[in-house]
């Protein structure tokens, strides 16, 4: 039967010292919950990765020319450098969550692409956004208007794959539908 599966995770639980218990934001330990939801979606149908569509959604991300120069000897960096970079980007940060989000990019497209199941994974993401769009606390009007329209550009841009990924889903249910009334 096709379910869909949407994951995303939301707190993360840390226990500290005293019995103390705080809650996170999961893209800390999560930052791409893709390969995490495979793994959910595979261990709770008891299915593989074969009957799998996925379709995955990239919160967008910046691109960070010229904002990671360190070494040269006029723009050696301090520790300050690291967390505060110009046009409020955050380097170190940046740096960590762009590396744990590019790896389980990198695994999951390889897992399907070697698996011969290439057609079972998209991925929709924009990597060139201005640090003002891609900040995740700027709740201005210009700039969730901006989003907006760029969500849109992506939409119209990966039209062919999405039309092709609801017409599977559509042939899916009917299938199972068939066979259940059957
Ligand atoms: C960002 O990249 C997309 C293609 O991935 C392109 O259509 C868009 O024009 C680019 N935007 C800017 C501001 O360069
Ligand atoms: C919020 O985003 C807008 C549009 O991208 C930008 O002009 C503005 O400087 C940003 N504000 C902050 C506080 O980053």
């Amino acid at each position: 039967m096709a379910r869909v599966y949407l994951i995303v995770p939301l707190l993360v639980l840390l226990k500290l010292p005293g019995n103390t218990t705080r809650l996170m934001h999961g893209g800390v330990a999560v930052n791409n919950p893709t390969f995490l939801a495979i793994c959910e979606a595979m261990k709770e149908k008891k299915i593989n990765a074969r009957k799998l569509l996925v379709l995955s959604l990239g919160t967008g991300s910046s691109k960070g020319t010229n904002k990671l120069e360190v070494g040269s000897p006029d723009t050696a960096w301090g520790l300050v450098n690291w967390f505060f970079g110009p046009e409020q980007s955050r380097p170190l940060t940046d740096v960590l969550m762009a590396g744990s989000n590019e790896m389980v990019e990198i695994y999951t497209s390889s897992f399907f692409q070697f698996s011969g199941l290439e057609d079972n994974y998209i991925l929709i993401q924009v990597d060139n956004l201005t640090y003002a769009e891609a900040s995740m606390d700027n709740s201005s009007k210009e700039n969730l208007d901006n989003l907006e329209k760029i969500g849109k550009e992506r939409v119209e841009a990966n039209k062919e794959k999405l039309i092709k990924l609801a017409e599977r889903l559509s042939a899916i249910r009917h299938a199972s539908r068939s066979s259940l009334s059957g």
